[in-house]
């Protein structure tokens, strides 16, 4: 997604060898004309895969999520990093290990909002490790929902996620990947769309 590629280069700021910060447009400033066109285009990719909801983890997956859900005309649910006093029953659970933060935590959706009927399409903001999307490939499961694919807004892929999703047989939309950052420069590789 060129728009994507050119705001990272614009934007972006390569920290050390391996992170790339993007807090002015994405993890914590979010700009809406972005992610409403990040929502155009993983909807199209997805609008003939019948998906029912679009699943992502809190908190800077919620924003492409939500746009990309919108296009659909589906929910968009988030994953719980905390249980909160309202989450009294029915839990779905899975302990996500963070190899950035190097500490596992339990991420959470509401069973009630997921079902055997869903199609679901999993969308978030990093694919590092592949982590925090085998979570949810897990807790969807439990649901006995359906995992049509996953979107990503800023795939890494000198790190191990894609294969890790792949291997367990889930496609993998990302629409900018960064191949390496050589001498603190953004190298592309060719994005999924
Ligand atoms: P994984 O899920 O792919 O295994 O990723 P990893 O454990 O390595 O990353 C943990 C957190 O760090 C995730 O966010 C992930 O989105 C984020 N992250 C990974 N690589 C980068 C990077 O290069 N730049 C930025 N900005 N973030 C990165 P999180 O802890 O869930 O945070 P948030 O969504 O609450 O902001």
């Amino acid at each position: 997604m060129k728009l994507l590629e050119d705001r990272i280069l614009k934007d972006g700021n390569v920290l050390g060898e391996d992170i790339l910060k993007v807090d002015s447009f994405l993890t914590h400033q979010v700009d809406f004309e972005l992610m409403q066109a990040i929502g155009q285009v993983l909807s199209h990719v997805y609008r003939e895969a019948g998906i029912t909801k679009v699943v992502t983890i809190e908190a800077s997956g919620i924003a492409p999520a939500v746009y990309t859900a919108q296009v659909l005309n589906v929910p968009m649910i988030f994953a719980k990093k905390h249980k909160n006093i309202t989450m009294t029953e029915g839990i779905l659970s899975a302990d996500v290990y963070s190899f950035t933060k190097q500490v596992t935590s339990t991420v959470s959706i509401a069973s009630h909002f997921l079902s055997a009927d869903d199609k679901v399409l999993i969308v978030d903001d990093f694919l590092a490790n592949g982590q925090a999307a085998k979570g949810l490939l897990e807790i969807i499961g439990q649901a006995g929902a359906c995992v049509a694919g996953i979107g990503i807004v800023i795939e890494k892929s000198f790190q191990d996620g894609r294969q890790l999703l792949e291997e367990a047989g889930v496609s993998v939309t990302s629409l900018a990947r960064i191949k390496e950052f050589k001498d603190g420069q953004i190298v592309f590789a060719e994005a999924d769309a």
